[in-house]
């Protein structure tokens, strides 16, 4: 079998790190390079049982470095880019925007100026279905490929932005691109600020959890392995220059999976607080995943199985997200949900 080079972008965060992992082990006769910058979301512990592997490696870099950027793929030669770095966290985008316009906008141009100069082979870009804004609580509405972007916040704003690039260079220089949209994702190594692995933590340490405004928001939830499993195959089969959206059918209300995780781990629903809204809170998510069911995808995990699983994770991977919750996110708590706007 052919040898190929995988540069994979934000590999050491929730979904670039498992992705990195289902390729390593999945090709080992792919090299995967996992390029990051090790930001606060980024930590290599959770690849301590690939990280002496032959065709594992690991390169700290910004990827809106253009130098080093240029340098590195000159050098190396990837056959395939898969871009999933960037700052992700949308109530993050609300107080600090700026760090999203450089990241996940000028840092996308930057690795798609390299790839076009080596002419990789294909580059799938990691978006979003929040590019699309949000939808009403219809539940017959989805979002299809076809659905106008109109992202709300900042963060979504970046992506979009980032994805009109990415088209931009595939129809002006003819790049080979993929862009992929998912819904939320959730699974191992899912960073603590987010709200499943918020509350399976702070229902585990018996705090309260914060839910925005009256925890009605409906988010479609997709498990990581799910989406790695659809992700290898945009890379392998995707036809060029075509959007697929990801999505598994999972709808659910915060509140709803809130409850589900404090009932799993059989604490009081005392522990939920609800606390101001989010700023232009986006009411609902729900992806239309056909398109890429006719590639040939198909999700695994139900909401109930997947949510078991992962609460499982979290009890036994306590080392892991101890270790996140100490320290310097501990400040980002703090300030966070005390915010006049919360
Ligand atoms: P994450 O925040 O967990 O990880 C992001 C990673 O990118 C971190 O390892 C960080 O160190 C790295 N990074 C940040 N800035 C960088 C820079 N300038 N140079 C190099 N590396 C940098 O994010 P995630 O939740 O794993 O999301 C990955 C991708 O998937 C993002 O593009 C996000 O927009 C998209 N996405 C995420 C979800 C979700 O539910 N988490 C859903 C849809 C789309
Ligand atoms: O839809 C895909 C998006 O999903 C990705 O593009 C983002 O990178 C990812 O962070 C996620 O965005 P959300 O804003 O939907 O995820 P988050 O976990 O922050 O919030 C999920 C829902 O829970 C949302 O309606 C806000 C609510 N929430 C969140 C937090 C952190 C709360 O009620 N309380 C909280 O403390």
């Amino acid at each position: 079998m052919t040898r190929k080079k995988i540069l994979v972008t934000g590999g050491a965060g929730f979904i670039g790190g498992n992705f990195v992992q289902y390729m390593v082990n999945k090709y080992p006769h792919y090299d995967i390079y996992n390029l990051d910058l090790l930001t606060y979301a980024g930590d290599l512990t959770k690849h301590r049982e690939i990280e002496n592997k032959e065709n594992y490696y690991f390169v700290n870099a910004d990827i809106a470095d253009s130098d080093a950027i240029i340098t590195l793929f000159k050098k190396e030669k990837f056959d395939y880019v898969v871009h999933f770095a960037a700052e992700s966290h949308v109530d993050r985008s609300i107080t600090e925007p700026e760090i999203f316009v450089r990241t996940n906008i000028l840092g996308t141009q930057v690795l798609l100026d390299a790839a076009k100069q080596i002419n990789v082979t294909k580059f799938v870009h990691i978006s979003t279905d929040e590019v699309y804004g949000e939808l009403d609580f219809d539940p017959t509405t989805f979002f299809t490929e076809e659905t106008p972007l109109q992202p709300n916040s900042p963060y979504s704003a970046s992506k979009a932005s980032s994805d009109l690039l990415v088209r931009a260079y595939h129809e002006t220089f003819g790049l080979p691109v993929n862009i992929t949209r998912c819904s939320n994702n959730y699974g191992p190594f899912h960073f603590p600020e987010k709200l499943i692995p918020l509350t399976i933590s702070r229902v585990l340490n018996e705090e309260k959890v914060p839910v925005y405004g009256d925890g009605k928001n409906i988010r479609d939830w997709l498990h990581v392995f799910d989406h790695c499993a659809a992700i290898d195959l945009v890379l392998h089969k995707g036809a060029n220059g075509e959007v697929y959206n990801v999505g598994g059918h999972n709808e659910r209300t915060n509140i709803e999976v809130v409850k589900t995780i404090i009932k799993t781990l059989g604490k009081s629903e005392e522990l939920i607080e609800f606390v101001t809204d989010r700023l232009g809170h986006d009411k609902r998510y729900a992806i239309d995943p056909s398109k890429l069911e006719r590639l040939g995808w198909q999700p695994i995990y139900t909401f109930e199985k997947g949510i078991a699983q992962t609460i499982d994770w979290y009890l036994n991977n306590k080392w892991w997200w101890e270790q996140i919750i100490s320290g310097e996110y501990q400040n980002y708590f703090k300030k966070q949900y005390t915010l006049e706007n919360h």
